[in-house]
């Protein structure tokens, strides 16, 4: 069944019952997000997807919203403005300020979010978390100083792929995401799927293969008969 409803003065059709900030994205509306993922629960952790939602109180984060018949959502106002600025210089307190020198420099969702969003510093008392780069498991690095736990690896792990490998572990007053005990993947019975690597929105997980320089190659590898889209002609 579907519901009208109305975002930023724009009449919209959506399935009832969508996710609201999905329902926005794909009508060519744009609000930011970082722990929203298509392919994952919601966690409404970042804040930065906050929107107002007339006949309810205060701001909402959208992606935890289901469209209604009738719901009328404005997604900017200087409220809207002033409490996702907050909630991204939250995120920034305890991120390093090295974007350059990040692996994942001009790939990275939270570095897009800050251009596009105008936070250049933050009001907050900022810290350097201070864990040691993890490179002692195979494919994967963790860099859990440049995590801002979105979560999505999290819910990669366990709810889309069902392993449940990685969950939050606390080192003091730090939270961090690592396997129970902290374990190597290898022991932690990890299949290594790069789901992880693949949704985190920052340098955090990285996949190795990712960050290795393919070579290029002049000629191209003629497919084989093994291949199952395999035929006689021969292709390139
Ligand atoms: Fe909605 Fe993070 S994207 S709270």
């Amino acid at each position: 069944m579907s519901v009208t409803i109305e975002i930023d003065g724009r009449q919209l059709t959506v399935p009832e019952g969508m996710n609201l900030l999905e329902a926005a994205l794909q009508n060519g509306i744009y609000i930011p997000h970082l722990c929203h993922h298509p392919d994952l629960p919601d966690l409404g952790s970042c804040r930065l997807c906050i929107v107002e939602v007339e006949g309810m109180e205060g701001v909402q984060p959208s992606c935890k919203l289901k469209a209604t018949e009738g719901m009328k959502v404005t997604t900017d106002s200087p409220r809207i403005h002033d409490l996702r600025k907050l909630a991204m210089e939250l995120l920034l307190a305890a991120h390093p300020e090295d974007c350059s020198t990040c692996p994942k420099y001009g790939r990275c969702e939270l570095q897009t979010l800050i251009q596009y969003m105008g936070v250049s510093a933050t009001r907050m008392s900022t810290r350097i978390k201070g864990f040691a780069q993890n490179s002692k498991n195979p494919l994967l690095i963790h860099d859990m100083n440049r995590c801002v736990l979105c979560g999505r690896c999290v819910r990669a792990c366990g709810d889309l792929r069902g392993v449940g490998v990685l969950q939050y572990n606390k080192k003091e007053l730090e939270t961090y995401v690592g396997t129970l005990h902290d374990k190597l993947l290898t022991d932690a019975d990890c299949r290594f799927c790069g789901a992880c690597a693949e949704v985190c929105p920052t340098g955090t997980i990285r996949d190795l293969v990712e960050f290795t320089p393919v070579e290029k190659k002049d000629t191209l590898i003629p497919c084989q008969a093994t291949c199952p889209a395999h035929t006689d002609v021969p292709r390139y």
